[in-house]
């Protein structure tokens, strides 16, 4: 309503709520490595691509005099009472989209009670962070070390500063081949942006020959072998089960029998995700494997879902396929590089306007509502 009332009053809002005009402007705010670090893709692009095709392929069938004036979105997700099953996503190194980093995204979530996947590879300590993030809901993604004491070590630091759910990201145990972050370098890993939650680790710290400040590179290359890897198996979990006694979700899951071994395994969730497109060039649209994946799991675990989300309609077609909540990736990155916290927040803002009133438009009053039967294939 706020953001209508100010439009209808001729004040236009401080940045584009359009989210392909918003990147385009990103582009020309930020560094070109910075922009090409977010914007960009695996191999050809060919995935980022078939992200949104695949939304694409699916449409709203909208219901009439359903009285649907008032909207309730809220929802719980993985024991997080939430507003609307919204996330965002983890990001890594958002120092080198805006000086207050992190911490500007967590105050701007916090503000409207979402929770930030607060990334392994964030450039502000996870206490920080915390702090940042004040009464707002947190959750904590690991890029899992395979040296089980730094490991241990980082799940209680973020225990300890109120993380509650854990987001463990399977699919990105290399980096995979991304043209433009290597044709700038991988800047933003060399210079130790992204390292601030292993760096400000004392038994990280411990494993080096000299303290990072003295050897940047060499302490960079650590922590990237020990997070790099594939000596494992599914009964690996089993560890994190011991050192997060709260809910786990396991990122970056794209079958249907990876699915069943995690609810086999345990976990509380998974999140269908292809990382944005930013992995495997040439794999499946996210959200062309979701409904398979939630006719395998939904009765045992909660699915969430990313990778390509971009408007209100994709949260909904997202939900009525099957997730029970999405996340948001690249757009309030861009948002953050636009206004810092103000950005982050107006983009997020727009979002759930855009899906609010996409809902009730649609004849729809709550998420629960939302079922494959409001869809139809295009
Ligand atoms: C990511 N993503 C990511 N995922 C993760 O588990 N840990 C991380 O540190 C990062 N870092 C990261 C940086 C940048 C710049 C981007 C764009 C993405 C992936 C992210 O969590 C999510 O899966 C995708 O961004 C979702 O796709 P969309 O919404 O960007 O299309």
């Amino acid at each position: 309503n706020e953001i209508y009332l100010q439009g209808y009053g001729g004040t236009a809002p401080p940045f584009t709520t359009d989210a392909t005009r918003l990147e385009a402007a990103a582009a020309e705010l930020m560094g070109p490595e910075a922009y090409s670090y977010v914007a960009g893709a695996a191999g050809s692009g060919a995935t980022a691509s078939a992200n949104r095709a695949a939304f694409d392929r699916w449409r709203l069938v909208p219901r009439m005099l359903t009285d649907a004036t008032e909207r309730d979105l809220s929802s719980t997700v993985l024991g997080t009472p939430l507003p609307a099953p919204v996330l965002l996503a983890p990001v890594g190194v958002q120092s080198i989209v805006h000086a207050d980093a992190e911490r500007a995204t967590a105050r701007a979530a916090a503000a409207l009670g979402l929770p930030v996947v607060l990334s392994t590879a964030s450039s502000t300590s996870i206490e920080d962070v915390a702090e940042a993030s004040g009464d707002g809901p947190r959750w904590f993604q690991l890029y899992w070390p395979n040296d089980p004491d730094v490991c241990g070590s980082i799940l209680s630091r973020a225990r300890e500063a109120g993380y509650t759910a854990l987001v463990v990201t399977l699919d990105t145990w290399t980096l995979a081949w991304r043209p433009s972050d290597l044709d700038s370098g991988y800047l933003p890993f060399l210079q130790g942006e992204g390292m601030a939650v292993p760096f400000s680790d004392p038994v990280f710290r411990s494993r080096l020959d000299k303290a990072p400040e003295d050897d940047l590179p060499s302490a960079v290359l650590r922590w990237i072998s020990m997070i790099t890897g594939t000596d494992r198996g599914w009964d690996a979990l089993a560890f994190l089960r011991e050192h997060w006694d709260g809910p786990i979700a396991l990122k970056g899951i794209q079958h249907p029998d990876d699915a069943r071994r995690a609810a086999d395994a345990g976990m509380d969730g998974v999140v269908v995700s292809n990382h944005g497109g930013r992995q495997v060039d040439g794999a499946v649209a996210s959200l062309d494997v979701l409904p398979e994946i939630v006719a395998a799991v939904g009765d045992r675990l909660e699915v969430l879902f990313d990778s390509g989300v971009r408007t209100g309609a994709d949260v909904v077609k997202a939900l009525a396929l099957g997730a029970r909540a999405v996340l948001l990736g690249r757009p309030w990155v861009y948002g953050l590089a636009h206004g810092g916290e103000d950005g982050v927040r107006h983009v997020l803002r727009s979002l759930l306007a855009d899906l609010d009133l996409t809902m009730g438009l649609s004849g729809h009053r709550r998420i629960t509502e939302l079922t494959p039967a409001v869809l139809r294939r295009a």
